[in-house]
């Protein structure tokens, strides 16, 4: 082909990229509020396993939400969904992210819960289909990805709101090669899609009292679509004076993280995509580890509660998956019930896992047989849960004793 053949070829691919685009920003505008759970007559939970370890530590999950959520089930007024099917191998077959028939059957819930998924890449074994998590967070618009971390003893007490639509993953497997030496690739910044993110986190800095918020960009370098998402930063700002904000590029953020100084200066972080996935796995790393930590994709219509790490598939083949440690579900289950407004029940289950994981430490998980298994490790945490003397225990954690 000759260049002028190539230039045409991806003009027309960048044009239909656009009308998607448009089409979504319609869809943005035309967005209803945030679901209110409690005038809801019966709420869906939908459980969906994934991947390698991931039906084995979410059922551990989905135990413990019976447990806390038993009369509200009883009554009909919960009810726990399992969908299976969201593996690799039946993407594959289908050749799609998330296959119809599954996608009808998160659309039937208000809330799930989901385990790892393996993400395919280029020499995998599996056709190189997108990301079931990013299908997902798109196909249910669920924009906000929420991911706090905690170190009381550092006094880190950080909460990322990640953009979970746009950014560098929109188009992430919607690239161009327009010749064989020519790639390009696309980053998208809508003015509705940074909007409700950044509102979303000021609501939170100013609702939770932190009052603090910090937004991180490269907007020196990346300037539209970077830029835009800072100028929106500061309209919205104005809205929230109670709020102290700063804005960090993304480079001298991962710096900041690991300065025990500054670091306890930051409370609440927005960010759009990629910096976001970045910086919620450094900061983890202070917590002990992705392992360790929960996330929340929250839309206005659906939203989904999920591991931040991945799905272990070794640990299936050496007859481990048992052993999976189920830490970081559980504590996104903890999420799942605070968001749809069980927050006592949330706080108490935030409790026992600290208590369980960070203090007492009465059964440990190695991820062998050496250690406990999944399932001895749920009855560990409800049978702290059941202690009437949780938050006593919980608060000689938080004392240091
Ligand atoms: C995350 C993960 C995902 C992402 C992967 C699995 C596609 O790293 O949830 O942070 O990049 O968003
Ligand atoms: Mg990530």
């Amino acid at each position: 082909m000759k260049q002028r053949e190539y230039i045409e070829k991806a003009k027309e691919h960048f044009g239909i990229l656009l009308e998607q685009q448009f089409a979504r920003i319609e869809k943005m505008k035309a967005e209803e509020d945030f679901t209110d759970y409690s005038k809801l007559d019966e709420l869906v939970i939908g459980i969906v396993g994934g991947d390698g370890i991931g039906p084995y530590i979410t059922e551990e999950a989905r135990k413990i939400i019976e447990f806390l959520l038993a009369d509200e089930i009883e009554a009909g007024r919960i009810v726990i969904k399992n969908i299976d099917g969201l593996t690799i191998e039946n993407r594959a077959r289908h050749q799609q992210a998330i296959p119809d028939d599954i996608l009808a059957e998160l659309k039937k819930c208000h809330v799930i819960l989901k385990g790892p998924t393996t993400t395919p890449r280029a020499g995998d074994p599996w056709p190189n289909i997108e990301s079931a998590n990013v299908a997902m967070r798109k196909e249910l618009d669920l924009f906000a990805n929420v991911r706090p971390v905690q170190v009381p003893e550092q006094g880190i007490d950080w909460v990322f709101y990640r953009e979970n639509t746009e950014g560098a993953y929109a188009l992430g497997s919607d690239g161009i090669m327009v010749n064989e030496d020519l790639g390009i690739d696309f980053t998208v910044t809508t003015y509705e899609g940074s909007y409700r993110i950044i509102k979303a986190a000021f609501e939170h800095a100013k609702k939770s009292g932190k009052n603090r918020l910090t937004v991180v960009t490269k907007a020196n370098v990346i300037k539209t679509t970077d830029g835009l998402f800072l100028d929106i930063a500061r309209e919205i700002a104005k809205d929230y004076p109670e709020v102290e904000w700063d804005d960090w590029y993304i480079d001298i953020m991962t710096a900041k993280l690991i300065d025990e100084k500054r670091r306890q200066e930051f409370k609440v972080f927005v960010l759009p995509n990629l910096y976001g996935d970045i910086l919620t796995d450094e900061a983890a790393e202070f917590q002990g580890g992705v392992g360790t930590a929960g996330s929340a994709n929250i839309g206005k219509r659906y939203a989904m509660f999920e591991a931040i790490h991945g799905s272990a598939p070794r640990m299936v083949q050496e007859g481990r998956a048992q052993y999976a440690d189920p830490s970081s579900i559980i504590r996104a289950a903890a999420m799942l019930l605070e968001h749809i407004g069980f927050q006592k029940e949330a706080s108490r289950l935030q409790m026992a896992l600290d208590i369980c994981g960070n203090y007492e430490k009465k059964i440990v998980m190695t991820g062998r047989d050496n250690g406990a298994t999944g399932d001895e490790y749920a009855e560990y945490i409800m049978d702290t849960l059941q202690d009437s003397k949780l938050k006593e225990r919980w608060e000689a954690y938080r004392a240091g004793n």
